[in-house]
């Protein structure tokens, strides 16, 4: 970590929201360390992990904030969103609900963070096929609506996790 911090070109936040147990902390974790985690308990406010990533030739550490789903009702505050670069959106496939609720994330990420901010829809819990709830038809065609990125994502396998973050980054770059 040490020799890296030196060379770093840039740092970038990027903030996970989405309802409560859609895997926003499982999803982080398989990015920033590999890992998932089986008995994982609630986000209680805030937390962040780092990852740092070769982006066109370029060393970008990713500052990634994750906050509890519940938070949503109590409305986030602009702290948790200021400076933010990229947003993970993140519904479960397998909850109809937590896709209905996408627009609100979405209303609250154009009223709050910087108007700029890239945001990736994420459909996660792929691996799920049988309890599949969220066509992926129906995520695609709210992505272009609103001008998302998506991507379908397995925490537990951890399929599609690191390219989201990477074309996330990427767009942000
Ligand atoms: P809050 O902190 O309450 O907002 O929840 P969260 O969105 O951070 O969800 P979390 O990562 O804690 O995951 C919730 C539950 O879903 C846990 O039991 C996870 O093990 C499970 N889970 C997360 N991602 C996946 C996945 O990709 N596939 C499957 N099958 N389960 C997952």
């Amino acid at each position: 970590e040490e020799e890296v911090v030196e060379k770093i070109d840039y740092v970038f936040k990027v903030v996970v929201v989405g309802d409560s147990a859609v895997g926003k902390t499982q999803i982080l974790s398989r990015f920033a360390k590999n890992e998932f985690c089986f008995d994982s308990k609630s986000t209680i406010g805030v937390e962040f992990q780092t990852r740092t990533v070769t982006i066109q030739g370029k060393l970008i550490k990713a500052q990634i904030w994750d906050t509890a789903g519940q938070e949503r009702y109590r409305a986030i505050t602009s702290a948790y969103y200021r400076g933010a670069l990229g947003a993970m959106l993140v519904y479960d496939i397998t909850k109809r609900q937590s896709f209905d609720h996408v627009a609100r994330w979405v209303e609250d990420l154009r009223a709050h963070a910087d108007s700029s901010i890239v945001i990736m829809l994420i459909g996660n819990k792929a691996d799920l096929t049988d309890s599949r709830a969220v066509p992926t038809e129906d995520a695609v065609e709210f992505a272009e609506e609103q001008g998302l990125f998506f991507s379908e994502t397995s925490a537990l396998n951890g399929d599609n996790v690191e390219s989201a973050f990477i074309r996330l980054l990427e767009e942000v770059h």
